[in-house]
């Protein structure tokens, strides 16, 4: 194609087809990779059933996180069960197509019920089913100086991705929601305006960071679940940063790694509140700031951009 394939990995030898570095397709106007939108008209017809839980978040909020403590809850905080598979297949990425993995919907059709659905899209285009079927949704935001600086390590460690470029024109695309899913600003003010329904939870990575008690807490009464002290403990310190990250099952090792390399940068990297300030200069965070309240204008959603 085009001056798409920038990158070719060396360890894609031995006739696999190759993951190259492409730019981004386009789905209803929102960036995203061409295998995605190829696998759109199946993703459209999803059949959620009434029982599926939504984990819907824009990409590095916390997603991995949220899913591991939903699995965990799910099995009433069995640490064995959920190290069954990796989190990818349990909790199956609803939009996901590559080449060589099955897709994401396959993937769902699989799984028995009571299923864990995640995934990245705006609201706008969440298939149909959801809604029709009244699924639960839980969505986690994060705050945007955060999110920016995880995307672009992740851009460069997941090759789906275009090269990312200098942090400074990641920046820029970010702002003018030209990276996959589009805006943030719109991804989280699009949930928000849905959160007055009875069946959608708005959790916030640094809430979560600050207080994970409180927040599971929310979560099992979301799900009208009853867990002892004991059990919520447990599913505490197994989701906590330090072994989320050395469990093979949940920090995406066991991915190919002409997809993620995480020896560019590892999936579970940081972890932290306020990682941006180790990145952004001064006139960058003011430029971010000012383009921050012109988007957000008109709008109760807050965010807190540090620990
Ligand atoms: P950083 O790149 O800032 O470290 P997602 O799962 O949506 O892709 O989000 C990935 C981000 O969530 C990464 O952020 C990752 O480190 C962080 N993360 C994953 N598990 C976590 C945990 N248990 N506690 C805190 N942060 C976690």
């Amino acid at each position: 194609g085009e001056q798409t394939q920038r990158y070719r990995d060396p360890s894609s030898a031995m006739g696999r087809k190759e993951v190259v570095r492409e730019e981004l397709g386009s789905l209803h106007g929102i960036p995203l990779y061409k295998d995605f939108v190829e696998g759109w008209p199946q993703v459209e017809a999803f059949q959620a059933r009434p029982d599926d839980l939504l984990i819907a978040t824009y990409p590095k909020s916390g997603t991995t996180w949220l899913s591991e403590i939903l699995d965990m809850i799910y099995h009433d905080g069995d640490v064995e069960k959920c190290r069954r598979d990796a989190i990818f297949n349990r909790v199956p990425f609803l939009e996901m197509k590559a080449p060589q993995l099955p897709s994401g919907v396959e993937l769902l059709e699989k799984t028995p019920s009571p299923r864990l659905v995640k995934t990245h899209l705006p609201v706008q285009l969440l298939p149909t089913s959801f809604q029709e079927k009244n699924c639960k949704v839980i969505y986690m935001a994060r705050n945007p100086k955060d999110v920016v600086i995880s995307y672009y390590y992740f851009y460069q460690m997941a090759k789906i991705h275009p090269d990312p470029g200098t942090l400074a024109e990641f920046l820029e695309a970010f702002m003018a929601g030209k990276v996959a899913y589009g805006s943030w600003y719109e991804h989280v003010r699009g949930w928000w305006e849905k959160k007055q329904e009875k069946q959608l939870l708005y959790l916030f990575y640094e809430d979560m960071k600050k207080d994970p008690r409180r927040e599971v807490q929310k979560i099992l009464q979301f799900l009208g679940k009853e867990v002892d002290e004991e059990t919520v403990s447990r599913i505490l310190h197994h989701t906590s940063f330090q072994e989320m990250k050395k469990n093979p099952a949940a920090n995406y090792e066991t991915m190919p790694t002409t997809l993620m390399d995480h020896s560019l940068s590892p999936f579970l990297r940081k972890g932290i509140s306020g990682d941006w300030k180790n990145h952004f200069t001064v006139a960058q965070n003011e430029r971010f700031d000012q383009h921050y309240q012109e988007h957000m204008a008109g709008s109760d959603l807050c965010f807190q951009m540090e620990a």
